[in-house]
């Protein structure tokens, strides 16, 4: 299995620190357990700030990182063994394994937290934290700070600044490490052969669901505990939904399905979209709005390399996109008046892109200084026009009615340009239709 080496996270605990300001702490908690109803559990996923910095795959834990700190700088809160929890629901790190396994340098059990870590406060000018996300551990916070504070007339002193986080944190997480792109690949590649079979799998009579579970087969056999968010299969007129969950439609003969699904490896997302024709062979209209997606999305990745802005790929989208309407008779007038009235919003509602890594819309800024931020290599980002002609808008002839086409890749930034993570399924009309013939 691929996974982030431990020696990463090390790295990035030493990194995060060197940026925090001196005699200062951050402390972050891991991701609580979700109830599903009653006492079924959603399936666990870690918390990305936590996994990024520990790879500590536990709830109920918190990390605390204080640079300089004599008797080391990195402890870790966590469950402690328990023979019986440990015999329903599976082992635990234990405080023993979190400094064996997880590099800390000193770990005590969560029970204890709110009698040791006021004491690891105290003194220290400045906490860092997520402040804000997590309502809990805002609370907690508070108290541990009063603690501090009803401890003033002994010379106790509490920290005066609070500070979020996420700037440092998420700025680190944009550009990722070799080894952040070869998980990222590895995911690609699992969601590659997931959207190949689902694309084999398509026959008319089938429904959305049916699809959706050869995905799924993938994935698992891929070894990803999960898809990065619920996946999209979306056949006729449910492709022109942006994010359809139902999936359960027919799939009918002469329709489109579009899929928007990706699998997630060691907290590591792919996000991937492809559209092809139920049947194996796309209409003359579906053909031609396919056409134009995809030279749109052609035209972005030539906008993506070292030096370029982030909208500079969005900008080409819109570009081919506004021509391709007007060429085919969806809009009417002057490309350059068009898109400056921005009436390609009808058909292409959203940007062109967005940042992944461990989260599926992944953190990181796209301005910086109120400017468009610009690509560096190690940056990870989704190209993804699409053009979505609604079921109900009267103003185009009624033939390209009901057709939704996105077509999604992942990119990471090189110093060449962009190299294509996600290229291991096909794409143009010809490579699709020989694909789904070969199949049937
Ligand atoms: N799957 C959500 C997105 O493509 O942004
Ligand atoms: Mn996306
Ligand atoms: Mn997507």
């Amino acid at each position: 299995m691929i996974h982030i080496p431990k020696a990463e996270y090390t790295r990035r605990r030493k990194a995060l620190m060197a940026q925090m300001e001196p005699n200062s702490i951050a402390i972050l908690p891991a991701a609580a357990v979700a109830i599903r109803n009653r006492d079924v559990e959603h399936v666990y996923r870690q918390d990305s700030d936590f996994q990024y910095l520990s790879g500590f795959p536990e709830p109920e834990a918190v990390i605390v990182l204080m640079p300089g700190r004599p008797h080391g700088e990195y402890v870790l809160f966590c469950r402690e063994r328990n023979a019986e929890r440990e015999l329903w629901d599976g082992l635990r790190a234990g405080t023993e394994g979190a400094i064996r396994d997880f590099g800390a340098d000193d770990a005590f059990p969560i029970t204890d937290i709110h009698d040791i870590l006021p004491g690891l406060i105290e003194g220290r000018d400045r906490v860092y934290s997520a402040m804000g996300s997590n309502a809990e551990f805002d609370r907690h916070l508070m108290e541990w700070i009063n603690i501090i504070r009803s401890k003033a007339h002994l010379g106790a002193q509490p920290p005066n600044e609070f500070v979020a986080l996420d700037h440092l944190l998420h700025d680190m997480r944009l550009y990722k490490s070799a080894a952040e792109v070869k998980v990222m690949r590895e995911a690609a590649r699992i969601s590659c052969a997931a959207h190949v079979r689902a694309m084999q799998a398509s026959r008319a009579g089938l429904r959305e669901f049916s699809l959706e579970a050869e995905l799924d087969y993938e994935f698992r056999k891929g070894g990803a505990k999960m898809p990065a968010y619920g996946s999209i299969v979306a056949a006729g007129r449910n492709s022109c939904i942006l994010h359809y969950q139902q999936n359960d439609a027919l799939l009918k003969d002469g329709d489109l399905v579009l899929i928007d699904a990706g699998c997630e490896i060691d907290c590591y997302a792919s996000d991937i979209t492809r559209t092809w024709p139920v049947n194996g062979k796309f209409s003359p209209e579906q053909q031609a709005i396919y056409e134009v997606v995809l030279a749109a999305q052609e035209a972005a990745f030539a906008e993506i390399a070292p030096n370029k802005h982030w909208n500079q790929a969005h900008e080409a989208t819109v570009q081919v996109i506004t021509a391709g309407l007007v060429r085919l008779g969806l809009l009417q007038g002057d490309v350059d008046e068009l898109i400056a009235g921005e009436a390609y919003k009808p058909f292409y509602m959203h940007r062109a892109g967005h940042w992944l890594g461990m989260d599926v819309h992944d953190v990181g800024e796209y301005k910086v200084g109120g400017e468009w931020r610009v690509l560096e290599v190690g940056m990870t980002l989704t190209v993804e026009p699409g053009i979505y002609i609604s079921p109900d808008n009267q103003s185009v002839a009624k033939k390209w009615r009901g057709i939704g086409v996105r077509i999604e890749d992942d990119v990471v930034v090189t110093k060449q340009g962009c190299d294509i993570l996600t290229g291991g399924v096909p794409k143009t009309v010809a490579d699709i239709e020989a694909l789904m013939a070969a199949a049937r």
